[in-house]
């Protein structure tokens, strides 16, 4: 039976300041991913206008978010780096699935209303459909993996769903013009698909990075208390500074991960460090179980630095050139554009409409 090749998938969104929660939950995921898939790696700056940006800052970050990639060690000549906005299949790939996806199950998206607030009379139509314009990202390049941080796993259900009924709507359309893949249904049977339901890689200590000042809130680009988050572009002595400040509780480290329960804060540096250091919560425990927090925030403000700084200081080298960093970008949007464009093609023509074939 035929399968789907495997491709990564995944995107950020150029808004604010990258922080460790971006770094950790997924750039860092990514770079390990490159030595295993062929992947595509996106900044997503259609998603970044569901709400209002200032535009200079948007260009801005759209760079940053590129630099902080090839910093971080993604390699955009292996693989492929763009932003979104340059590949216009993305746009025209999710009208077509907002027509696939259903009102109810929007209604159900947690992040529209965490990010809509009180007035969702007011929301944009864009932040709406968000997760369409995602389950598009995703299937445009038929990506079977998707690594993100733990707050998107309910996105990623949306895009299998979506995929899913595309599939199931147009099977005789998809069969008549050759343009299928066998897949497992689950129940023992196969059925033919045109995408692959992308499957989330939600894996590893910090796929939910919380704020240093409260370790119930998730680390956020758009905290206002900046103390919150260790940003890509903070020096030595800020990362230092942010964790010493960073709130704990009075008693000593457990030396167990099950006396972590009910200490957000301290779960969240014990994670973090086990995250920077390519270990688990347990060992992690294992050196500091019962160490103070003035101990063990020293030991993890030197780790923090020896990883981010070089970064900060290769992300500063990146953005003096923006030229070099958009001749990334367009090499990578004319590479993506031959994937999306051949996805594009099979879906209109399984959808039925009229195209200029070979365009
Ligand atoms: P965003 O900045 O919302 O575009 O997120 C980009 C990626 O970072 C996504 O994969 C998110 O799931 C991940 N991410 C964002 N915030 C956090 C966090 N606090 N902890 C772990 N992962 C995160
Ligand atoms: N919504 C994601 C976030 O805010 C970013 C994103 C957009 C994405 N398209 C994607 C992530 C496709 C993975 C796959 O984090």
């Amino acid at each position: 039976m035929a399968s789907f090749p495997q491709r990564v998938f995944s995107g950020v969104q150029p808004t604010g300041n990258l922080h460790l929660g971006n770094y950790l939950g997924a750039i860092t995921r990514w770079v390990e991913l490159q030595a295993r898939y062929d992947c595509v790696f996106c900044v997503v700056d259609l998603h970044a206008i569901t709400v209002p940006q200032d535009p200079q800052d948007l260009t801005r970050s759209i760079r940053e978010v590129t630099a902080a990639f090839l910093a971080s060690g993604i390699d955009a000549k292996r693989h492929i780096v763009f932003n979104q906005s340059q590949v216009a299949e993305h746009a025209e790939l999710a009208w077509v699935l907002n027509c696939t996806a259903r009102i109810g199950w929007m209604n159900r998206m947690t992040q529209f209303k965490e990010k809509a607030g009180k007035d969702r009379e007011q929301a944009s139509v864009g932040l709406y459909s968000y997760p369409v314009l995602m389950a598009a990202d995703v299937l445009a390049y038929r990506a079977t993996h998707v690594p993100v941080g733990e707050d998107q796993k309910q996105h990623l259900e949306l895009a299998r769903d979506v995929a899913q009924k595309f599939n199931q709507d147009f099977t005789a359309s998809i069969a008549a013009r050759g343009l299928g893949v066998e897949q497992p249904t689950g129940e023992g049977g196969t059925a033919l698909a045109y995408f692959p339901l992308p499957e989330p890689l939600i894996h590893g200590p910090a796929t939910r990075v919380m704020s240093l000042r409260d370790g119930t809130k998730k680390m956020s680009k758009s905290d206002p208390s900046d103390n919150s988050r260790i940003n890509l572009t903070d020096d030595a002595d800020a990362i230092a500074s942010k964790i010493r400040k960073a709130r704990t509780d009075p008693d000593p480290l457990p030396s167990e991960v099950a006396g972590l329960a009910g200490r957000p804060e301290a779960d969240n540096l014990v994670g973090i460090f086990a995250a920077l250091n390519g270990q688990t919560r347990e060992e992690v425990l294992a050196d500091y179980g019962n160490a103070q927090f003035s101990t063990f925030k020293g030991a993890l403000a030197d780790r923090a630095v020896a990883t981010l700084a070089p970064i900060a200081a290769e992300m500063k080298r990146l953005v003096a050139d923006p030229q070099a960093i958009d001749a990334v970008l367009a090499d990578g949007a004319a590479r993506a554009r031959v994937i999306a464009r051949e996805t594009m093609d099979g879906v209109k023509d399984i959808v039925g409409m009229v195209r200029t074939p070979g365009r």
